[in-house]
């Protein structure tokens, strides 16, 4: 079990998942690590189930998907929309998962930049429900909301502080996508694979999406971590404003790499 609460945890999580997530993205991350029509499939972590439908959509004909997430709220919100396609279970993903069954494809987004001191003990226990044979694939990001250019040191040097007191304090991991490639390694997995693209890229014109995800990012962390900007001239309010105007200026350039990784479980491994 784990021993700390999600950190976007707040009233806007599931319009942020819902609305953030790029169908277009999962479609070409899910294929690329080799999902397939007739799999069954497990997203961990899955949110409020929309990344669930659309890797339903990928196995059908004759396919399914479990979608799991420790969230009751984000659970209840997956059933009420998407059951009927999907089934939905609510679980910690430290916990067993044998009673699941095994699958052949096993897909972790965006879920082990939480748990900075402990995710491979997580992937591990992730693993004991990929089928011998089966995929396993893990996503996940670098430098994590550090690569913009175009903004002033100030600025930047407040978000470089704040991410350093959200990894000892909240178990961040703004580092999780470059140790992905090991984790498989290191578990015995075969046919490794990984790529690295680009997530959220902004440059020119500010889109409704990205807008909205910063905004809900920065309100959040400001909620749970009340004192984080105080040290910064003018306080919180200061920053949101300086970093609303950095982020919707034309001139700036920001995104973050999203490395995926998949292999296959060899037949004699946990
Ligand atoms: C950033 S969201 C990612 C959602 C989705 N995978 C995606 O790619 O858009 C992380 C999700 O992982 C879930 N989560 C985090 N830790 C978890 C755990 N230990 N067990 C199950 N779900 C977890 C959170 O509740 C949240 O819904």
């Amino acid at each position: 079990m784990h021993s700390y609460a999600y950190l976007m945890e707040g009233n806007h999580e599931i319009a942020r998942l819902e609305i953030k997530t790029d169908i277009k993205s999962i479609k070409k991350q899910s294929m690329w690590a080799g999902l397939k029509p007739g799999m069954r499939v497990a997203d961990i972590g899955c949110g409020p189930g929309k990344t669930s439908l659309i890797l339903h959509d990928i196995v059908m004909p004759g396919g399914s998907v479990v979608g799991i997430d420790f969230s009751e709220e984000r659970i209840s919100y997956a059933i009420n929309n998407y059951n009927g396609n999907v089934q939905f279970k609510c679980k910690d993903a430290f916990d067993s998962l044998d009673d699941l069954g095994t699958f052949d494809f096993v897909w972790v987004r965006f879920v082990l930049e939480y748990y900075r001191s402990n995710s491979f003990n997580l992937v591990q226990n992730i693993s004991r429900i990929v089928r011998p044979g089966g995929i396993l694939c893990l996503i996940d990001l670098d430098y994590n909301c550090m690569s913009h250019f175009g903004i002033n040191t100030r600025l930047e040097q407040a978000i470089t502080d704040c991410i350093q007191t959200l990894q000892v304090k909240a178990d961040f991991d703004p580092f999780a996508g470059r140790k992905l490639y090991t984790y498989l390694y290191d578990m015995g997995y075969e046919e490794i694979d990984a790529k690295v693209d680009a997530h959220h890229l902004m440059f020119g014109l500010m889109n409704e999406t990205d807008s909205f995800n910063w905004r809900k990012k920065v309100e959040v962390i400001n909620s749970k971590f009340p004192g984080l900007l105080n040290n910064y001239e003018g306080g919180f309010s200061q920053f949101q404003l300086d970093f609303q105007t950095y982020i919707n200026d034309p001139r700036r350039f920001t995104y973050t790499p999203v490395i995926s990784c998949r292999g296959r479980k060899k037949e004699n491994i946990y």
